[in-house]
């Protein structure tokens, strides 16, 4: 399973970087808007600076809804680093772009995914990922765990090669159940990602030895 870290402040990027397990980063308007980028020259450089901190995948988000303009501004972030990854809503316009985008060689991931139906249709488009967004459903009292679960079970049985990107993960309970549920990817608030190294019997295990430590060598 990989692991990417959903955000686009920089600080949080580098932290989870340096741990040495960070395989990507996503990241979209919101997450942009929260860091205060302004200005589609920022953005564009913003997303640079991350390809320059993380050696994976970073998906960038078209703001364009119609398809004409998801394809202009698909080839710019494309033509920014070999990294980039293009995030298109899945909306019809959206599944139209991605299949252009496969047929041009350029990655995408299909974000904004809900059922398995529109999982589908990005994977028939031949998205590189596909981005289910289960805090999300789980806010309209809808397992997104088990969202994950059935797109994992379509996909292994028609054999297609979408990756499955748990979105909209919380908490670090989710990113087990993501695990469980067959995900490729996972991607995660860092808080949520630190969270997976908490054990109290870890730091009593820990403390315990250094005081033995300190008993015999002063
Ligand atoms: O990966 C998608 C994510 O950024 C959305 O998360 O918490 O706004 O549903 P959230």
């Amino acid at each position: 399973m990989k692991f990417f870290i959903d955000t686009a402040n920089l600080d949080q990027i580098r932290e989870a970087n340096d741990l040495g397990v960070l395989d990507g980063v996503t990241t979209n308007p919101s997450l942009m808007a929260k860091e205060n980028i302004r200005g589609a020259e920022n953005v564009k450089k913003h997303y640079v600076d991350i390809c320059n901190i993380v050696k994976g995948d970073v998906s960038a988000e078209v703001i364009a809804t119609d398809y004409e303009g998801m394809i202009r501004e698909g080839k710019e972030l494309a033509a920014l680093h070999p990294q980039i990854v293009v995030k298109v809503p899945c909306t019809k316009d959206g599944i139209k772009a991605i299949k252009y985008f496969t047929d041009h060689g350029i990655r995408t991931n299909c974000t904004l995914v809900f059922s398995v139906g529109q999982a589908l249709l990005a994977a028939k488009a031949g998205a590189t990922y596909v981005s289910p967004f289960i805090g999300r459903l789980d806010d309209v009292s809808t397992d997104g765990v088990e969202l994950i679960r059935q797109i994992v079970d379509v996909y292994n049985y028609y054999e297609f090669g979408t990756q499955v990107l748990a979105a909209s993960i919380r908490h670090t309970m989710h990113i087990i159940q993501c695990l469980e549920a067959g995900a490729d990817v996972a991607t995660c608030p860092l808080n949520a990602i630190l969270g997976l190294l908490n054990h109290p019997l870890t730091d009593i295990g820990l403390q315990k030895f250094l005081d033995d430590y300190k008993k015999v060598n002063g």
